[in-house]
């Protein structure tokens, strides 16, 4: 290992035993609980470490309270870029230690995520359409009220604040062989990594990031920190372009490997704990069990803590994930097909899905448009469905009675 990453990871142990001090006080120990349900579909032994539960919604408070903590006799206010998790723990710990806080957020964030930020006491500065911009504006902000500017991932401060996770894990598990770790810029897992390897070295990291944005991939293979052109993901608190430089130098030394979910693992996780556990999660908090769920992380005779990063997610996308998931489990079903237009044709279809126990929740009827085939109706039905069993079911009775209905995904 080289001395300089050396030096990093030695800093980060030091000041994470500081930061463990000022982190408890103004944050909780967020629950690890064995999952029943994700050992069962693993075949391994799954805890979930809960930090959805965390103040502010996601752990990236704890990074942001040692941060603000260490500069407070310095600095009036702080400066942060930021439409996510570490806008609000910015806010939260400027607020904690009485210093003024400005949040530069990009002009399309959600209305949710502003007034959440404005809610701990922070202004709240819209400026920029890409992230770029966005953080140039906090650097002028910054410079101009002699404010200091928070990184939100490449600050050896900030990483050794999120390492104080892994202290709450060696209190609250006896034993575990591997920690899941979601990656936006590395600093969680720089962190975390840090401390268990310093005091249980024999334990794995693992890091999961978005198909949609594999910058840490793209920087192991390259062996520097490099530009990716990212694609939008459900996973909005891992979309980052460039691993950071401080961060990369440690996960390079300490990340045991790095695996990527695609959009709709990652969805399917949200729905899962949701489903099954009652736990909301964000689409960056998902990532970790969608990379237990995806068969890519090996389970199997372990015990793997995946890290529930966080839970703030846009109510709006909430329901679009619900549909999603239970579509795919076969408990939402829509057809569509065709009817000669004639009395009763319907009532025979629909008496066709009642039998299954399919209970109907929308009809979409067409006889009007043009593209139609000749005194034909064009409709399309939902329904809640008894499972995919039923499902198929259902489709083939229709087809012997002489209806084709195609089921839509
Ligand atoms: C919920 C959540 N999980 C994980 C991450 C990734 O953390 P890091 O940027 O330190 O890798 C973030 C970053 O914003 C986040 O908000």
């Amino acid at each position: 290992m080289s001395e300089e990453a050396l030096d990093l990871i030695r800093e980060v142990v030091a000041k994470s035993r500081e930061a463990l001090k000022i982190i408890r006080e103004y944050t909780h120990k967020t629950p690890v609980e064995v999952s029943a349900t994700f050992s069962r579909m693993t075949g391994g032994r799954v805890l979930l470490k809960y930090e959805n539960l965390q103040k502010t919604g996601a752990f990236k408070v704890r990074g942001a309270l040692y941060k603000v903590y260490r500069i407070k006799d310095k600095y009036e206010g702080v400066v942060a870029a930021s439409a996510g998790n570490h806008a609000q723990g910015v806010a939260y710990a400027a607020r904690i230690f009485g210093l003024k806080a400005i949040i530069v957020m990009p002009e399309g964030a959600p209305i949710s995520k502003i007034e959440a930020t404005k809610g701990y006491g922070a202004e709240v500065v819209l400026a920029g359409r890409v992230f770029d911009e966005t953080y140039r504006e906090a650097v002028r902000i910054a410079k101009e009220r002699g404010y200091a500017l928070i990184h939100a991932f490449d600050d050896v401060d900030v990483i050794a604040g999120q390492a104080t996770i892994a202290y709450d894990l060696m209190e609250q598990v006896d034993e575990f062989d591997q920690v899941i770790v979601p990656i936006g810029g590395g600093g969680l897992i720089a962190g975390v990594s840090s401390v268990l390897k310093h005091y249980r070295p024999q334990t794995q990291i693992i890091g999961v990031e978005p198909s949609a944005a594999p910058k840490t991939l793209a920087a192991l293979r390259e062996g520097r920190p490099v530009e990716i052109q990212p694609r939008a993901t459900i996973a909005d608190g891992l979309l980052v372009k460039k691993i950071g430089e401080i961060t990369f130098k440690i996960i390079r030394e300490l990340v045991d490997g790095v695996y990527t979910v695609e959009e709709d693992e990652i969805a399917h996780a949200i729905y899962l704990l949701l489903e099954r556990g009652k736990v909301l999660a964000e689409g960056a908090g998902a990532a970790s069990l969608a990379g237990l769920l995806s068969g890519k992380v090996d389970t199997r005779g372990k015990t793997s803590v995946a890290l529930i990063s966080g839970g703030n997610i846009d109510l709006t996308h909430i329901y679009r994930i619900i549909l999603r998931g239970l579509t795919r489990e076969g408990r939402l079903a829509r057809i569509t097909g065709y009817l000669p237009d004639s009395p009763g044709q319907l009532k025979t279809v629909l008496d066709i899905i009642a039998k299954h126990r399919g209970n109907v929740i929308g009809i979409q009827h067409d006889r009007i448009d043009p593209a139609l085939p000749a005194w034909h109706a064009k409709v399309t039905i939902t329904f809640e469905a008894a499972g995919k069993a039923r499902i198929e079911k259902i489709l083939e009775e229709l087809e012997n009675a002489g209806y084709t209905f195609r089921l839509e995904s």
